[in-house]
């Protein structure tokens, strides 16, 4: 690809003919030309600079060998958020955004609430509930096992601003993350955990070589996480309060048994916009 004073506009043409994919080639010059959507386009018609077209290229190098578009462009939009991510975590999907409508919904009308959010990699659904509740309602404990994605977290929690004031970062595997005051105390856990099978050969391959292991896999049937997760949720529960967790679409049954077996009630299955189980709803006993 040539840059001599060449234009955002012929750029982006010769982008998405190297790229085959206008969408991801505006995204990229976007991102390279450090301007947003609509900036954008007033940008068409002024030069590419020669820092700009270096970013650029290292990106379309990137994209062209297999990398995915999230972890090239280094962002990726969760809700009303613009979540920083990397190879370190898992990339948000559209399908877990439901479970942010599905907190809000219990604890909005609520003076405040204690929210933890179990897993949380980059930080994407506790910080679209915090951005999204009123400043100050709700403090959202968001643990991790893994170091890294509890860096890019707390970046995420950084650009969030001021609603960033409720979070609250920790280290741990599941519930010993958690400190024991919050026993029996949690309006909402919440947790889009590992579920994909060891041997699952219905996973895309771009998936399996680029994300994190350790937020995918979960075993030969995929339930080791979320029963944990289940198993320990009546520990940390207020009576009454809400259990929350993402699975895998043909994990539906089991996953409401593990919930029934660890004395849960109220036991729920949500299905995502395209049909699938993807949500289990349950609470604690009264
Ligand atoms: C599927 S990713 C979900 C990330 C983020 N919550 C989201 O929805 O995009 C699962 C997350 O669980 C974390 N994880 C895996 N095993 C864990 C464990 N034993 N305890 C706590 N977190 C764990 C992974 O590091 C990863 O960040």
């Amino acid at each position: 690809m040539s840059d001599d004073t060449i234009n955002w506009r012929a750029m982006l043409a010769e982008t998405a003919q190297v790229v085959a994919d206008r969408t991801s080639a505006l995204w990229l010059c976007q991102r390279a030309s450090g301007y947003d959507a609509e900036e954008f386009i007033s940008e068409l018609d002024n030069p590419v600079t020669s820092r700009a077209a270096a970013h650029l290229h290292d990106m379309v190098r990137r994209f062209l060998a297999g990398e995915p578009l999230q972890y090239v462009l280094g962002r990726w939009v969760f809700r009303r958020l613009d979540i920083m991510v990397d190879r370190r975590v898992l990339i948000p999907r559209p399908e877990t955004e439901m479970l942010v409508d599905l907190v809000i919904e219990e604890v909005a009308s609520r003076s405040g609430s204690t929210v933890v959010d179990l897993g949380t990699g980059s930080g994407a659904i506790g910080l679209a509930i915090l951005d999204e509740l009123p400043l100050g309602h709700s403090t959202v404990w968001m643990t991790d096992v893994s170091d890294d994605a509890l860096d890019v977290a707390s970046a995420n929690v950084a650009g969030l601003g001021r609603p960033g004031i409720g979070a609250r970062l920790s280290r741990g595997a599941w519930y010993d993350a958690l400190s024991n005051e919050l026993r029996r105390s949690v309006d909402v856990i919440v947790a889009n955990p590992p579920y994909v099978e060891d041997d699952d050969p219905d996973l895309e391959t771009n998936v399996r070589e680029w994300e994190p292991p350790l937020a995918l896999f979960a075993g030969p049937d995929g339930l080791r996480d979320i029963s944990s997760i289940v198993d320990g949720a009546r520990t940390w529960l207020a009576p009454g309060a809400l259990l929350l967790v993402e699975f895998g679409s043909r994990q539906g049954q089991a996953v409401s048994s593990l919930a029934r077996d660890a004395g849960l009630v109220e036991v729920d299955v949500i299905r995502d916009a395209a049909g699938f189980d993807r949500v289990l709803r349950a609470r604690a006993p009264r």
